[in-house]
């Protein structure tokens, strides 16, 4: 009987660590804080927003995917969306795997070299919208090919965290607070973006 006690109190320490805690050394103690299920049912609410928004139009809409990070959340966005589309993507970086951003977002690659965008419908993905520097780059970017409309898609916006030159995000998955999150295509040092769900850090390991 007392092995068997044992036994139970072990199981649910480990179940424990599984489902609420998760620790990286050097950063701190995440929890989960949108669950898969959440990512799953926004994604077909946004599908179907997104559907109703376009019924008027007779075009493919583009998709234009922000790697790495809205990965996930654009494959799960688009299984939801009815109308015709089309998966284009975009490769900036601006944070380097770290918790800042360094302030100057870089093009490092974009699968729309070479075709034009001009009268077409596009819709950028991402999975998060925090200081908003990301988004005002690939704006100025994409307006550049004069397309009909663009519009912004985000799995997780932060909020009050964006600049007054930061367009508007009209797809968003979820509002955040000013948190450090990964899963779902955040990242850390380029890990964790396969978690299902989204994790923040809610211990920070003190830095002194
Ligand atoms: C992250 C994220 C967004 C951007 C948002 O990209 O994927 O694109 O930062 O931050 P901002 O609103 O403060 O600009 P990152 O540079 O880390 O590249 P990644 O997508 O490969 O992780």
């Amino acid at each position: 009987m007392k092995k068997c006690l044992q036994l139970i109190a072990l199981a649910s320490l480990v179940l424990m660590n599984n489902a609420f805690a998760l620790f990286i050394p050097g950063v701190g103690e995440f929890v989960e804080v949108i669950t898969a299920e959440q990512i799953s049912k926004r994604a077909e609410e946004l599908g179907s927003q997104i559907d109703q928004d376009y019924s008027d139009c007779q075009d493919p809409i583009i998709f234009i995917c922000t790697l790495n990070g809205a990965l996930f959340f654009t494959a799960d966005l688009m299984k939801n969306v009815k109308h015709s589309s089309i998966l284009e993507t975009i490769r900036v970086s601006s944070y380097h795997g770290g918790l800042e951003t360094s302030g100057t977002v870089k093009l490092k690659y974009d699968s729309l070299e070479g075709k034009s965008l001009e009268g077409k419908h596009v819709i950028v993905t991402e999975d998060i919208v925090d200081t908003g520097l990301t988004l005002q780059f690939i704006h100025s970017y994409l307006q550049s090919k004069n397309p009909a409309s663009i519009r912004y898609a985000s799995l997780v916006v932060k909020k009050d965290c964006q600049g007054a030159n930061t367009p508007e995000t009209t797809y968003v998955g979820f509002e955040r607070s000013k948190e450090f999150l990964i899963g779902c295509g955040l990242d850390y040092q380029e890990e964790y973006r396969n978690l299902p769900g989204v994790w923040a850090l809610e211990t920070p390991i003190a830095n002194d």
